[in-house]
């Protein structure tokens, strides 16, 4: 799907979402939309751990608590910034969930420069990110973080 185009969908999706399940509904979308995003879940930022929220994928991850600093999802809440795995055979920070997983990105959520979560996405292809899925990926954090 077309990044602007699901964009204008996650808006919708979160104007007429009940807000207990705004966040699981973004995630669907998401997941139905892009078939390169094999797993998709949200992370919440308690104390200095990362504590998994909302998920949609094939299967769960072992790894509900992540404390911050580590694996790619603890470095991008310690940093703030996207992390984008092209290879994670070759990242020796990478917790590994799910056999399949190839690569992956994790966008942070932040509140008033305030880091509070984060979007994790695995994907089953190796390269599967780029820039265009980070900007996209930003914007999302951006809106999903008013309602978090
Ligand atoms: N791979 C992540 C852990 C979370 S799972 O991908 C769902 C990491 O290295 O932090």
């Amino acid at each position: 799907m077309d990044y602007d185009i699901a964009e204008q969908k996650i808006k919708k999706i979160i104007s007429e979402s009940d807000p207990s399940h705004l966040l699981q509904n973004c995630l669907e979308f998401l997941y139905e939309k892009f078939a390169k995003y094999s797993w998709i879940g949200i992370y919440l930022v308690k104390g200095n751990n990362l504590i998994l929220g909302p998920w949609k994928g094939m299967h769960p991850t072992e790894h509900t608590k992540i404390p911050i600093g580590k694996g790619i999802c603890g470095a991008a809440a310690k940093t703030g910034k996207t992390e984008l795995v092209t290879d994670v055979s070759t990242d020796n920070r990478y917790l590994s969930c799910f056999a399949s997983t190839r690569s992956e990105i994790v966008v942070p959520i932040k509140k008033n420069d305030k880091i509070i979560g984060e979007i994790d996405i695995d994907s089953d292809i190796t390269d599967a990110f780029d820039t265009q899925d980070a900007v996209f990926l930003e914007k999302i954090a951006n809106m999903l973080s008013k309602h978090i």
